[in-house]
């Protein structure tokens, strides 16, 4: 075997998250984070060649005068982040919205009025596919920024078969010219537009025949938005379903605003993930804790959109259901890619754990994307994706709140981030 290691991190606090390729930290498994004081990863070829106690690690390995060698100096070492949830392909923003907001105006009866989602399709039909690409790198610079190295990306603002696809080959663009992987989501039933509010059975059959058999060549999962005054669970059966049949992965955005019973149908289908799940009564959390979808909670939409209610996350917890966090970053609900901040909104409002938080933002979240056999924690072979953090420890990241503390980004073995502090 191989041992020469190109990249080397000593004196380190690893988190390595390890043993949980398989399946996602449960109940009071969440948060056990495989700490190694002291310890090293050794990094060959863009993929972790050994984790462990830095003396181990140092005669395991070969190093010689090209190998690149970080000290950490005893700070925190962890998996790159995963967000799993967000919609940052698009362009333009809503602050005019904000202000509306601000001044009571519910955000659902905005997209009622042809506002929010709406006001984005209108944004982002008439952008080029240029535009979406420069403005969504910025976005990913910032999340590269903040140590996400990994980051669902969904349609939706287009509810077209062209808008969709233009913004599907953006985010492969965006895939292909920047550091951090995208995992393309369809979100083509993410509002029902105005020249089928009256008709929204035809729209959802144009979603199937038109739109779906095109975006398939370029998503890995489906999603839609099931919630009231916007697809019933009928009809979100009815998308998700075709999708598996071209042999996409299912999302929901589930029990947001409203019980649905879009949890059951997560689970009815075999979806990877349900997310929001704000108002999930008590047979969709059993039914969650009984199946492997795993539950995206996303604290700062509630917070923003301040509704005061959060996700049952504790409830959820003790019944068992595999918990991650993703920041939902899109121009209405929640415009923020800081997943730093969504862990302390994770402590604060759901009542996570620090460790917890950020078990939920690693490898529950690589589950969440069905790519935990190769992202999500540092054990050999996966990818060389990590993050130091300018922190002795994980309860720092999400204590001193609102600002960056990732200090050097790898991903895949190259350091392609410092940030000076
Ligand atoms: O996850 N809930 C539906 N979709 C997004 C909001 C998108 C928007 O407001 O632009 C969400 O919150
Ligand atoms: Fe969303």
């Amino acid at each position: 075997m191989n041992n020469k290691a190109d990249l080397v991190v000593i004196n380190a606090r690893v988190a390595t998250l390890a043993g949980y390729s398989k399946h996602p930290q449960r109940g009071e498994e969440l948060g056990n984070l495989g700490m190694i004081d002291k310890g090293a990863v050794a990094v060959a070829d863009g993929k972790i060649l050994a984790v462990g106690p830095e003396d181990e690690i140092r005669n395991k390995i070969e190093m010689s005068g090209e190998t690149a060698l970080i000290d950490a100096g005893g700070r925190l070492v962890t998996p790159g982040l995963v967000d799993p949830h967000t919609h940052v392909a698009h362009y333009g923003s809503r602050e005019q919205e904000y202000q509306m907001r601000l001044e009571g105006v519910p955000y659902i009866d905005i997209l009622k009025a042809g506002g929010g989602i709406l006001n984005s399709v209108r944004q982002n039909r008439e952008a080029s596919m240029e535009q979406i690409v420069e403005q969504s790198s910025k976005s990913l610079r910032r999340m590269l920024g903040f140590g996400v190295t990994t980051v669902e990306a969904k349609t939706g603002y287009g509810l077209d078969t062209e808008t969709e696809m233009k913004t599907l080959r953006a985010i492969q663009a965006l895939d292909n010219s920047q550091p951090v992987d995208l995992v393309p989501t369809f979100l083509g039933a993410h509002a029902i537009p105005m020249e089928y509010k009256e008709n929204s059975d035809v729209f959802v059959d144009k979603v199937i025949e038109e739109m779906l058999p095109e975006a398939a060549a370029l998503s890995k999962f489906c999603d839609v938005f099931c919630e009231e005054h916007v697809f019933s669970v009928d009809q979100s059966r009815r998308v998700l379903q075709a999708a598996a049949r071209l042999g996409l992965g299912l999302k929901i955005h589930a029990d947001e605003l409203a019980p649905t019973g879009g949890a059951q149908l997560a689970v009815e289908l075999g979806a990877v993930s349900a997310d929001h799940l704000l108002c999930t009564d008590h047979e969709g959390i059993k039914a969650l804790a009984q199946s492997s979808t795993v539950a995206v909670l996303l604290p700062g939409t509630s917070f923003n959109l301040m509704t005061g209610s959060y996700a049952p996350a504790k409830t959820m917890l003790e019944a068992g259901v595999a918990l991650a966090l993703a920041t939902d970053y899109n121009p209405g609900s929640c415009p923020t890619e800081n997943l730093q901040l969504i862990m302390t909104l994770g402590c604060l409002k759901l009542g996570l754990t620090p460790a917890q938080v950020l078990a939920a933002v690693t490898i529950n979240a690589a589950h969440a994307l069905s790519l935990a056999e190769s992202i999500g924690s540092l054990e050999p072979g996966k990818k060389a994706d990590m993050v130091v953090f300018d922190a002795d420890n994980e309860a720092y990241l999400p204590y001193h709140f609102g600002v960056n503390h990732a200090w050097k980004v790898i991903k895949d073995g190259k350091t392609v981030l410092e940030n000076k502090i």
